[in-house]
């Protein structure tokens, strides 16, 4: 198969930032997406409907001319989330989510939650008015080893979670690990997993071998090839509750390269094309579509799109990087390599 037509796919889980990065990521997303769940954490933290809502309106305003693209709001649950803004999310009509991060877990997470327990006024509140809870799913205490915080996560917090909230939607994203990949696959349906491009093109050895390359690291960090292999079997194999989620995440590149730097893998500029070419080398392009375009708006119980993308194969070199603000550039993921995968223009 060298072209491919798909219903047009969404993705459910995108860092878009704000201001002058916001308008320079921006349209590469609405290039290939026609909605996207955005990542509540800016700085301050969008924790309010009127700041999900405020933001929703920058992000519109920012769309190219002429195009369509819905922005998908979320909150970012904190300690003091009342039951009351989680009902004013619902009744918004524009916020889809609610976003766990557990407080140090990664990139502006200092005001995430510290404690789950001091949200089960608001937990219950979304079990009651159908809000997905969607969640960093790593624990953050120092004892426990970066490789292993995802493993810790799902037998200390998910599982637990799951079993006291029994009608709560969840959504686990950017899974690493073949245990998350199990544990997904033997859950209900109201349990799902965004699976980003980079988990399934690499192990840590991209990461830490010969050399250590920032832009690849992201959080949750790489895993063992074991690990990418379950992910990809899970993204390829049908399963309704696996979806496309890139979990793009932009950093200038200044403070990727750096004594300390950003976790983020920088991805929406080719997004869609990286899928295609792992469903393609794995032997499963006629999958691409239930995951990138079909199997999120059932989740989230929204209506599939009614447009359309061609990809077809034809090779681009994806670019070594783009132009941000201030002089400052964005690396994207697979720098300066060829991707045989193209976006056919409308
Ligand atoms: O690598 C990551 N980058 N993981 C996250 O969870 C957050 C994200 C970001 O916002 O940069
Ligand atoms: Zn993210």
């Amino acid at each position: 198969m060298d072209r491919i037509s798909l219903c047009q796919p969404d993705d459910w889980h995108l860092h878009l930032r704000d201001g002058a990065t916001l308008r320079a990521v921006l349209p590469y997303t609405t290039a290939r997406f026609a909605r996207a769940i955005v990542m509540p954490n800016l700085v301050p933290p969008v924790t309010t409907v009127e700041a999900a809502g405020a933001y929703r309106q920058r992000i519109l305003a920012a769309r190219p001319a002429g195009s369509r693209f819905e922005p998908l709001m979320t909150l970012y649950l904190t300690d003091n989330t009342s039951p009351g803004t989680i009902r004013a999310a619902a009744a918004s009509g524009f916020i889809h989510g609610v976003k766990l991060y557990p407080a140090g877990a990664t990139t502006h997470s200092d005001s995430g939650v510290t404690d789950l327990h001091r949200c089960e006024a608001a937990l219950a509140a979304m079990e009651a008015v159908d809000l997905p809870l969607l969640v960093h799913g790593e624990v953050t205490h120092a004892g426990v080893d970066i490789f292993d915080r995802e493993a810790c996560f799902i037998d200390e917090v998910l599982g637990p979670l799951l079993d006291r909230h029994p009608r709560l939607r969840v959504v686990f994203e950017h899974i690493t690990t073949g245990r998350a990949a199990r544990f997904v696959a033997a859950g209900p349906s109201r349990l799902a997993a965004t699976i980003t491009p980079q988990h399934l093109l690499f192990n840590r050895n991209r990461l830490l071998v010969g050399g250590l390359r920032p832009h690849d690291y992201c959080l949750p960090v790489l895993k063992r090839e074991r690990d990418r292999q379950a992910l990809l079997e899970a993204a390829t194999s049908g399963n309704p509750s696996f979806f496309l989620g890139t979990d793009s995440a932009p950093h200038a590149r200044s403070s990727k390269e750096s004594a300390c730097g950003c976790a983020g893998c920088f991805s929406s500029a080719s997004a869609i094309e990286l899928y295609a070419r792992i469903f393609a080398d794995a032997g499963r392009l006629d999958r691409l579509e239930g995951f990138a375009s079909h199997h999120g708006p059932d989740f989230y119980r929204l209506p599939r799109n009614t447009s359309r993308i061609t990809l077809v194969r034809q090779a681009q070199r994806i670019p070594d990087a783009f132009a941000l603000d201030a002089g400052d550039t964005l690396v994207p993921l697979l720098a300066g390599e060829l991707l045989d995968w193209s976006l056919e223009s409308p």
